[in-house]
């Protein structure tokens, strides 16, 4: 049932070329230039209304939110926070029927989210689920939503759940910027078109980053602690880099935006600490060289996520992993995968029982 792969996470890596296409099969149509899914079209006026949109989930889910922020701002012009359904649930939250609160969950059944999407209806919001699992807890609760197609997850680090989620979330982007007329017709084409070709790029990511992943996790198994930086659409992605070391290798990692760390984090910079930089052509390029500059110049060790063809960034790192070039805000669909790579070679590396790791369970369904 493994497939043939040695875990169920690395058969889920793998996984991700096919379930992103699953995801976007009958709702990206590139020749008619249109995005069409059910939930949305039968809602439409609520999201176009709404004076916010809210997104609240967990974990992973809570990244994708985070990049969902970022993609539905730029692109629909719509003001969006992101919230731990955790922290929104016992804070007495402003919430009215103004909002549209999006709950993103792999399970469906966390239980953090399911309450706070109770009490986002009990105070009059319409709630739209991105779910997984079919007919799950979260998927009746809400008003309306649109599933991933990730297919099962069972290792119980998400991956294959994380990059459909956020094909969904950028689905739902651009359909709401064709309706609000925030995005030309041309840059609409444009995302439509290479949002079709993510899952060959993921494919091409996946055989870029395989062997380098693992020579990369056999230097720094050992480690005690990691960083990650990213800034923009990658920021995220820092994120859930770390979260996916520290939950399957034991290894303490954090998540950082790139230019936070002269705010205090890189007083733990030195020769002992490697650093993950996601650094792709697109976006805030050119900081991210600076920022790469600031840790190498304390003796930090570069692990570099950049763009084929990239010269300035590998000059600079101890080591590099390369992505094909897309649109910038599709770029963490790319930077993921190495990343979830390395988190997996380590952790195999050390031991680690990766599919199930220790004090873990799949879905949180207690608080
Ligand atoms: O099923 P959900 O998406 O609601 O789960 C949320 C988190 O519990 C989940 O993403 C968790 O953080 C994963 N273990 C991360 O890999």
């Amino acid at each position: 049932e493994k497939g043939g792969y040695d875990h169920f996470m690395l058969k889920e890596i793998y996984e991700q070329p096919s379930v992103i296409k699953d995801t976007y099969r009958g709702r990206l149509h590139v020749n008619n230039g249109i995005i069409q899914m059910a939930g949305i079209e039968d809602n439409l006026e609520k999201f176009l209304n709404a004076e916010r949109i809210l997104i609240i989930a967990c974990g992973t889910s809570w990244h994708a939110g985070l990049v969902a922020e970022y993609i539905i701002e730029e692109f629909a012009r719509i003001s969006v926070e992101v919230e731990y359904a955790s922290e929104f649930r016992y804070r007495n939250p402003i919430i009215t029927n103004k909002d549209v609160v999006i709950a993103i969950s792999q399970s469906g059944e966390t239980a953090d989210t399911l309450a706070a999407i109770k009490l986002a209806k009990e105070n009059g919001a319409f709630v739209f689920g991105v779910c997984n699992v079919v007919g799950s807890s979260i998927s009746r609760e809400t008003h309306a939503g649109a599933y991933t197609h990730a297919g099962p997850e069972i290792g119980v680090a998400s991956t294959k759940a994380f990059t459909t989620q956020i094909t969904v979330l950028t689905m739902i982007a651009l359909r709401l910027a064709k309706a609000k007329g925030t995005m030309s017709n041309t840059e609409f084409h444009t995302h439509l078109q290479e949002l079709e070709l993510i899952p060959e790029k993921v494919t091409e990511t996946l055989a870029l980053s395989e062997v380098i992943a693992k020579e990369i996790a056999a230097i720094y198994k050992e480690v005690p602690n990691c960083l990650y930086l990213g800034r923009g659409y990658n920021f995220p992605v820092a994120l859930e880099g770390a979260l996916k070391l520290k939950e399957i290798s034991y290894i303490h990692a954090e998540g950082y935006p790139a230019a936070e760390m002269k705010h205090g984090p890189i007083a733990l910079i030195d020769e002992k600490m490697p650093v993950v930089v996601i650094a792709p052509k697109q976006g805030h390029y050119d900081k991210v060289v600076s920022n790469i500059q600031e840790i190498k110049s304390r003796s930090g060790k570069i692990i570099a996520v950049v763009s084929k063809g990239d010269t300035q960034v590998k000059a600079l790192a101890d080591h590099f992993i390369e992505i094909p070039e897309t649109l910038d805000a599709f770029t963490p669909l790319l930077t993921t995968i190495p990343l979830q790579l390395l988190s997996y070679h380590i952790a195999v590396m050390r031991g680690c029982n990766v599919d199930q790791p220790r004090n873990l369970a799949k879905s949180v369904t207690v608080e």
